[in-house]
């Protein structure tokens, strides 16, 4: 908590993704890009085959000077995000990965002045040469995403690092090798997306009709290494975090789910056009896969940066930056205490630093929505249940004092009509409503902590009663504060769930 805290109106989740999936698109487009360009050289070298020559010069200029350009730009974005919205975590790589970053630039320097020779190259250089340069411009930058690879996937899985702190340990972490292959897949998938639609603008002929087979068919082959390696991956992740994000984490599993669909609907449209009808290659059809591309990898980066959650080094900083080792001191003397840059207002640094990392009041992961209607001693229970609730959050280390400053900050900002004007609702569906927001952020229906069996059988007076000793139910669980018309809604939805529960 020793650096200022960055308030920006939107999430810092979103602001990360639209960089960084931009930025991965391009740098692995760039990679597949150099082996497509220098294996499809050298094909159609010893074939004699000047018009895919043509095409091949044609598709460098993308990947050199679109791929670098934006490549590097993106590059430089993400140090400039990450420093600003996660510092500690982002000082923790740089401390132990330094030599590391530094070899990769220096990779990406030579990548970078390869592709610019080789592009520069094509008329004036031996078929010779410029494939050697060819070749060192695709192998540069495998390297680099050899070494990225190793610092991202620590991130998730540190693996005996947690307990050495050894470089190697960190980078040859559970998931690396997993990782790198389902990264290279991506690589070819990208190429042969791209060199599609490019080929996709030719006229319906011969040259087309195999251009696209040929092309197609490093989309297919880097599509089946990907989605074996996502099991492959999926399977590297210890068991105990999988279980965890199975049991109540909805973001990464849903981005699982979406990823298989897309990757589907990528097979089916190189199958058809690769295989069935290459010369009916539309531009639509080609801009439907890239755009299928995108969003296959999109969601699979939000998987990866969703599961690791509560933390952002896994074990060792919380999303929030708070570095796990401190936490007897934070337990001791609380949060503020370790923050350095304070504005006056307690609640509202005490929300930056305990919270804002993740939510926002109203837009991304609203708290807004979730805290309406309720009140201030609901609130600051809740705070100090964080490590409960499903979402799998990290714990409130701060002093109850400081829960009830953040829930003072929050209560000030919400909704305070009663549940049933703020929703124009009543019986069992502001009933519903009430669960949702006192119990079902604990006890999801259906899914983790279900308590649902519970209420079977129980009458309005006992599930009364039971209202009445809330606090006393469990280790965490708030008291129940809902005014009278809530809770007799609450009731008759509680006893409608038992019912349900029953069969
Ligand atoms: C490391 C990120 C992170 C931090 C820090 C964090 N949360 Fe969360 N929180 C989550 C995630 C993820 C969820 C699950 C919601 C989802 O996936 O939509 C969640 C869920 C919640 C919910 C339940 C929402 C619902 O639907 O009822 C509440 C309430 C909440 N957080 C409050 C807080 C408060 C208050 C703080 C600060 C003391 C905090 N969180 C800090 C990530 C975080
Ligand atoms: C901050 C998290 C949290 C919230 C919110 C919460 N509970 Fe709980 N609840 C717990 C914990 C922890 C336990 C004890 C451990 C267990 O039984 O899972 C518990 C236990 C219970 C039990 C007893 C367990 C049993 O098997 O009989 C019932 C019933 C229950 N809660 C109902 C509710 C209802 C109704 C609400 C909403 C008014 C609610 N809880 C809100 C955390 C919560």
């Amino acid at each position: 908590m020793s650096y200022p805290f960055w308030d920006v109106p939107i999430g810092y989740g979103v602001l990360m993704a639209v960089i960084a999936v931009f930025h991965v698109f391009v740098s692995h487009f760039a990679i597949g890009g150099g082996l497509y360009l220098v294996v499809s050289e050298q094909l159609a070298r010893k074939a004699g085959d000047s018009p895919r020559l043509e095409f091949l010069e044609k598709l460098s200029r993308f990947f050199v000077l679109v791929t670098l350009v934006a490549g590097a730009l993106t590059g430089v974005g993400i140090w400039f995000i990450i420093g600003l919205i996660a510092p500690t975590a982002t000082e923790a790589l740089i401390h132990n990965y330094v030599w590391g970053w530094a070899t990769e630039w220096t990779f990406f320097v030579v990548e970078i002045a390869a592709a610019m020779i080789y592009f520069y190259g094509w008329k004036t250089m031996t078929p010779r040469a410029h494939m050697a340069v060819g070749w060192v411009y695709f192998v540069f930058a495998w390297l680099s995403l050899f070494i990225i690879n190793g610092i991202i996937t620590f991130m998730l899985t540190p693996g005996q690092w947690l307990a050495t702190g050894d470089f190697w340990d960190g980078f040859f972490n559970p998931t690396f090798w997993a990782s790198l292959v389902l990264r290279t897949g991506v690589c070819v998938m990208l190429a042969g997306l791209y060199a599609l639609l490019v080929a996709s603008r030719y006229q319906a002929g011969e040259f087309k009709e195999r251009t696209v087979r040929y092309t197609a068919g490093w989309g297919v082959v880097g599509l089946a290494v990907t989605a074996l390696c996502q099991y492959w991956y999926w399977k590297a992740i210890p068991a105990a975090v999988v279980a965890k994000a199975l049991q109540t984490m909805p973001t990464p599993i849903h981005s699982i789910e979406y990823s298989v669909w897309l990757a589907a609907g990528i097979g089916a449209l190189l199958v058809v056009f690769g295989v069935l009808a290459p010369r009916r290659l539309s531009m639509a059809a080609a801009a439907l896969l890239m755009v299928l591309g995108l969003a296959w990898f999109g969601a699979f980066e939000w998987f990866r940066e969703s599961i690791r959650k509560p933390y952002v080094i896994t074990g060792y900083i919380y999303g929030n930056g708070v570095e796990l080792a401190k936490t007897a001191s934070y337990k001791k003397d609380g949060y503020l205490a370790q923050v350095v840059y304070r504005t006056g207002d307690d609640g509202a640094d005490l929300f930056r630093h305990a919270c804002r990392s993740c939510h926002t009041l109203d837009g991304y992961k609203a708290l807004k929505p979730v805290f309406d209607g309720t009140d201030r001693a609901f609130i600051a229970a809740i705070i100090r249940s964080a490590h409960l609730l499903k979402g799998n959050m990290p714990p409130f280390l701060g002093t109850a004092a400081e829960a009830d400053k953040i829930a003072d900050y929050l209560s000030q900002r919400l909704d305070k009509r009663p549940l049933a004007e703020i929703y124009k609702l009543e019986g069992v569906e502001l009933g519903r409503k009430a669960y949702e927001l006192r119990c079902g952020k604990c006890h999801v229906i259906g899914a983790a902590s279900d308590k649902s069996k519970s209420f079977a059988g129980q009458s309005a007076d006992d599930l009364n009663n039971m209202l009445n000793m809330a606090a006393d139910l469990g280790a965490g669980m708030p008291a129940y504060t809902g005014a009278a018309t809530e809770r007799g809604a609450l009731v008759s939805f509680l006893a409608q769930l038992g019912k349900g529960a029953k069969k």
